[in-house]
């Protein structure tokens, strides 16, 4: 195949070795090869309503570019090439296939706004990938929390047990995270989904092309409306690189909660093998690399979102070859994301709650201490004197070994004379978790409504 590059006209001397190396992208950028064939096409048939080419050339040039789609799923070494990019790789193999009609295809176009283009085709597929496998991962903690529906667990503040929680309810917190994160990847959807070609190098085009219907053609909403903007603009890349990031920091806090709820000292959870690895050598070892991974590939993400941003900011209008940075970037942050989301939803579909122990934890180390303090304000002590009381009972708790309900009732009055007989059924688990009914507390009732929304929105 011909490797002379695109803007061979002007050069005398070839490039470097080293700098074609430091300059090349192809080896990376080839993944946009289908996006950019599609585009490519759609241009075509925008030059043929401007007049442009002719049908025959047209119907050549789509024919071309069909036979080298079809050709690059079968031909193991169709991708072997010292192209400089991946649109040279294409223009150079459509040239090789189809002749001089070939040669016509870059009429009104250039790589900035092409690359632009097929960038943002390309990511508009992943990002409804990774929709879906939000969504898998969503179903999964889903089911998780209704498989364990009556478990408790102690809830924290300060890693410190504070009440107890249904694991529903911890479970749901985490549902409710990827929720706003697919909200979030919706909304950056609608700013990926806008179409630069036609923005020429950076002036815009000169031939009368139909931007709109081009755009119509790909699936885009809209056209960009300043050529300037239109092959300088990476803010779609960055966006989804920081709503990426944040869903990598859900998932890392979810593996964070769990390595600690499978450890020995919390026992709360335990792992499945399918998921976890063993020390080469200490035998009884059962570790949780799933999870550090997930915790440890969000920082990956974290980091080409901030990469991203320096790249960008000192920059020049319009088109500067930095911005051929943003690819590595963000084809890393398309795999780590999809590998973490499917790791997560694996690791939760097989995890299994120690509900015994978890219930002990709930109940041991005075997580009902609120409990007793809202009793008092029940019988119309201000809350900062129940707190006060209550803090004493504690003390006295902690000084005889006692839980709040395992002291005797004249052990508590002697504190407060405003309890009677009925606070240890206040005290229960059940009355516990029960009296947390309002919007988006722990109380069975409203984690079953929360069930019933989060159902609802894995239709979507
Ligand atoms: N490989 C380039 C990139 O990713 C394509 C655009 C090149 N344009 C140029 N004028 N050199 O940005």
């Amino acid at each position: 195949m011909n490797n002379e590059k695109l803007w061979g006209g002007r050069f005398t001397e070839k490039p470097h070795a080293t700098f074609a190396e430091f300059n090349d992208s192809f080896r990376f950028d080839r993944r946009l090869f289908a996006s950019d064939v599609r585009a490519s096409a759609a241009h075509a048939r925008g030059l043929n309503r401007a007049g442009l080419i002719s049908a025959d050339e047209l119907n050549v040039i789509i024919g071309g570019l069909a036979q080298l789609q079809a050709d690059s799923a079968i031909d193991a070494d169709f991708f072997n090439s010292t192209a400089e990019d991946v649109h040279s790789f294409i223009e150079a193999k459509l040239v090789e296939a189809v002749g001089d009609a070939g040669r016509k295809l870059h009429t009104g176009r250039s790589r900035n706004d092409q690359v632009a283009t097929a960038f943002r085709l390309w990511l508009r597929d992943e990002m409804g990938d990774i929709d879906g496998l939000i969504r898998d991962t969503q179903a999964a903690i889903l089911d998780i929390a209704e498989g364990f529906r009556d478990a408790v667990i102690p809830g924290y503040t300060h890693l410190q047990r504070a009440q107890p929680v249904l694991f529903a309810h911890w479970c749901l917190a985490y549902f409710e995270m990827l929720k706003r994160d697919r909200e979030r990847l919706a909304d950056a959807f609608k700013r990926v989904n806008v179409m630069p070609l036609g923005s020429g190098a950076l002036a815009g085009t000169g031939f009368p092309i139909d931007r709109e219907r081009v755009a119509e053609e790909l699936g885009f909403a809209a056209v960009t409306q300043n050529s300037l903007d239109g092959v300088s603009d990476r803010d779609f890349a960055i966006e989804f690189a920081g709503v990426a990031s944040i869903l990598m920091m859900h998932l890392s806090r979810l593996a964070e909660d769990m390595i600690l709820y499978c450890s020995a000292e919390f026992g709360l959870i335990k792992l499945s093998d399918a998921v976890s690895s063993g020390s080469s050598l200490m035998p009884q070892k059962k570790n949780p690399d799933a999870l550090e991974l997930l915790r440890g590939k969000s920082g990956r993400v974290f980091g080409h979102h901030a990469g991203l941003l320096a790249m960008m900011k000192g920059l020049p209008l319009a088109y500067n070859k930095d911005m051929q940075e943003d690819k590595e970037a963000l084809f890393d942050c398309v795999d780590t994301v999809k590998i973490s989301l499917r790791a997560a939803a694996i690791v939760v579909e097989n995890a299994i709650v120690d509900e015994e122990r978890a219930r002990e934890a709930a109940t041991k180390g005075y997580l009902n201490a609120t409990e007793l303090a809202d009793y008092l304000v029940k019988k119309g002590i201000p809350f900062r004197t129940a707190h006060e009381a209550v803090g004493k009972l504690v003390l006295l708790g902690l000084d005889q070994g006692k839980e709040l309900g395992e002291l005797s009732i004249d052990e508590i009055r002697s504190i407060s004379e405003d309890i009677d007989e009925d606070v240890f059924d206040a005290l229960s688990l059940e009355k516990t978790l029960a009296s947390k009914s309002a919007i988006g507390g722990t109380s069975p009732e409203r984690v079953t409504d929360a069930f019933k929304s989060a159902r609802e929105s894995l239709k979507k």
